[in-house]
């Protein structure tokens, strides 16, 4: 990042939304199986909020989560300039941003999706930061939503378990210089390794009689576990380190880790090689399971909620997850 900045900008509000159908392991023992044990163990995950209602989609979660940021602040949702959905599960190809846009009114924003799966959230805050950064807007709403039960084959036990629906807002507004949260950022891709964990779009074999060309249809989830599992212990230490080094800062003044909440042994074998002590991890997973790129903003707008995350605290925020993408933020809060 560099250091010629013209706009500050800072997180003034943040919401959630949880479907309000609870599922547990012992649940999804009867689907597939499995164990409550054996699910714990491996993952910290207990249960999980799935969207269960007929005709319900990514519009309605991320939009409530969105209104109750805008309520928190008693803001005009005209006021928002940009809107960026950070999903991999919209109800339309084309987006569903605008949808949620107009439900919540913010008839005055450009209103986009921004696809990085698990790290969504977080490449959609730095690319937010950078319009604020440049003049370019003052208010934007940034929604991390996903509803990966859809694209979940409820068969595979070495999937199924993990995933949860859910989803959170941030608002970032520009601020002067001095005031600045977003003290650094660090991004990574590896596409080499984008076959470890997809939603792949699959050809049918036989073309159209005329035209001759191929269509198709998604596919559910499929996942590498255990190379997922290897890459995100390995590369979020580094991008964390990287991303402190740069702005000047040591683990030692790091005071809350908020991982994309994906593995409780993810979180705390990350924490252990960055020596940081596991009551700074911020978990909520037990309940909520992998929610993707909802996981950040939920958790991050319950620590808030209960004072957990208080003005000043240094907060490192990491993402990572298909792609493969992964990235750090610290942020002064
Ligand atoms: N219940 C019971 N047994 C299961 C199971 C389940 N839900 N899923 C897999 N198993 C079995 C396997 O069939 C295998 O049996 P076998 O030894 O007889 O072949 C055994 O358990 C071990 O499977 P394995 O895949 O090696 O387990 P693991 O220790 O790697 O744990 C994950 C699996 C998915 C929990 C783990 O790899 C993980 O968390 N990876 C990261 C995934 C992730 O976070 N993805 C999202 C990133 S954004």
């Amino acid at each position: 990042m560099k250091k010629d900045m013209f706009q500050g900008a800072k997180i003034i509000s943040t919401g959630s939304s949880i479907p309000y159908a609870k599922v547990s392991n012992e649940q999804i023992s009867s689907v597939v199986e499995t164990s409550d044990e054996w699910i714990f163990t491996r993952t910290g995950i207990k249960e999980r909020r799935l969207l269960t209602q007929y005709g319900q989609s990514i519009v309605e979660l991320a939009s409530e989560a969105s209104i109750k940021a805008i309520e928190q602040i008693s803001m005009d949702p005209k006021n928002i300039d940009l809107l960026i959905l950070a999903t991999s599960s919209p109800n339309d190809l084309f987006g569903s941003a605008s949808k949620i846009q107009y439900v919540i009114g913010a008839t005055n924003a450009l209103a986009f999706d921004l696809t990085a799966a698990c790290s969504g959230f977080v490449v959609s805050l730095v690319t937010a930061f950078q319009f604020i950064r440049n003049g370019s807007y003052k208010n934007i709403l940034i929604i991390g939503a996903d509803v990966l039960s859809k694209w979940v084959d409820w068969s595979d036990r070495s999937t199924c378990i993990l995933f949860g629906d859910a989803a959170g807002a941030v608002i970032l507004q520009s601020c002067d210089v001095s005031f600045n949260s977003i003290l650094n950022f660090h991004l990574k891709t590896d596409g080499k390794y984008a076959n470890y964990l997809s939603i792949a779009y699959k050809e049918n074999f036989d073309p159209h009689p005329v035209l001759k060309l191929y269509q198709g249809s998604f596919q559910y989830i499929s996942m590498n576990g255990k190379e997922v599992y290897k890459f995100a212990v390995s590369q979020v230490p580094l991008s964390i380190l990287t991303c402190l080094h740069q702005a000047n800062l040591s683990i030692k003044d790091v005071d809350w880790l908020l991982l994309h909440q994906a593995n409780e042994r993810i979180l705390m074998a990350v924490a252990d090689k960055l020596s940081i002590s596991s009551d700074k991890i911020i978990s909520n997973l037990g309940q909520y399971g992998n929610t993707s790129a909802a996981s950040i903003p939920l958790a991050l707008h319950e620590a808030v909620q209960v004072h957990r995350i208080v003005a000043n605290d240094i907060v490192v925020i990491a993402g990572f997850g298909a792609g493969l993408t992964w990235g750090s933020v610290v942020l002064r809060w």
